[in-house]
């Protein structure tokens, strides 16, 4: 049996400045995943180990979509990669699919990049029978991505930036808190995006009593729950998110400990960013994860 080790990049887009989606063909990957799954990829052998959330899959072709920012060294370097380009290892489908099952009526909400991780469990949920409201902000018009593909997934979207240049001036949180009211019965909300976003939400729901599920893309090394990387406390307890999560009762996370863990690494980053930076982009023999 041949064993695949390279994964090809089918298609690429630039939705934002800096912000990517790719088609990548992985047919195992694809044979199994469900919304609301991950995967680690790495680059090249040296390479840095990267957790992304499905966004999209089609079984037919073998793909699997992932969003993301260019906001380090690693994502830099995926960013410069092209169709037809490979990419050296991608492992998945991590992490507890999303649960679902008929709840009545369900608020969606995805805020700037998390609109992409929102954007499978939104039409899952549309298929289990739910009607699903999906709310999706973006800091402004530029950064806005995947409204027509959300209006698909959802039964009716609604759409806020924050600074008013398209649809309505404002937060998803103002959306939600109105989509709650109007509606009077929301029996689920689901929110993906930024931890303020996310830790917002949650602020907002617990006034309505409204169960509501976050996916958390905490700091990941292994994905298999070995490092402790991922670690979260969930109503006390410690939880990996990689084999526990992604998705976790919002009402129950210490958002305030995972604010802290996530700059834990940020000067290393701040260091390997600046030094990619001025290397530029061009291979390296010598094992250091550097171009040169
Ligand atoms: P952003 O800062 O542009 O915010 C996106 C939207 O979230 C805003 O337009 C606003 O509507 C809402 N928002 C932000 N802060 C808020 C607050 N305090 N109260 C209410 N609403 C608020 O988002 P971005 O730049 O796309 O986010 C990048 C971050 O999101 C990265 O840190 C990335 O790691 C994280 N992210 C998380 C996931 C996940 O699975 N949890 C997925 C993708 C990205
Ligand atoms: Fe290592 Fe979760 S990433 S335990």
């Amino acid at each position: 049996m041949e064993v695949v080790t390279t994964y090809r990049i089918l298609r690429k887009e630039v939705l934002a400045p800096t912000l990517n989606m790719f088609e990548i063909e992985a047919p195992l990957v694809t044979k199994k995943a469900k919304a609301g799954q991950f995967v680690i990829l790495r680059i090249h052998e040296e390479g840095e180990r990267i957790p992304l959330t499905i966004a999209d899959f089609d079984r037919e072709k073998g793909t699997i979509t992932c969003v993301f920012q260019e906001v380090g060294k690693t994502t830099k370097e995926l960013g410069a990669l092209g169709e037809g380009d490979f990419i050296k290892d991608f492992v998945g489908p991590l992490g507890l699919p999303s649960h679902i099952e008929k709840y009545g009526r369900i608020a969606c909400v995805g805020g700037g990049v998390g609109v992409a991780p929102v954007h499978p469990i939104a039409r899952a949920l549309k298929e289990a029978g739910n009607e699903v409201t999906g709310i999706i902000g973006a800091r402004t018009k530029e950064l806005l991505f995947w409204e027509d593909k959300m209006r698909a997934a959802c039964s009716e979207l609604r759409v806020i930036t924050d600074d008013g240049s398209y649809a309505r001036k404002g937060f998803v949180t103002d959306l939600l808190k109105e989509v709650i009211e109007e509606k009077g019965d929301i029996a689920l909300c689901l929110a993906i995006g930024p931890l303020p976003m996310m830790r917002a939400v949650c602020g907002l729901t617990k006034q309505y009593n409204l169960k509501t599920f976050v996916s958390l893309n905490s700091i990941m090394v292994d994905g298999t729950g070995m490092c402790g990387c991922c670690r979260v406390s969930v109503g006390g307890e410690t939880r990996f998110a990689c084999v526990d999560g992604p998705e976790f009762d919002g009402h129950q996370v210490d958002f305030d400990e995972m604010a802290r863990r996530s700059v834990i690494y940020k000067p290393k980053e701040q260091t390997a960013l600046e030094r990619y930076n001025s290397q530029g982009a061009h291979k390296c023999s010598c094992n250091c994860g550097g171009d040169s």
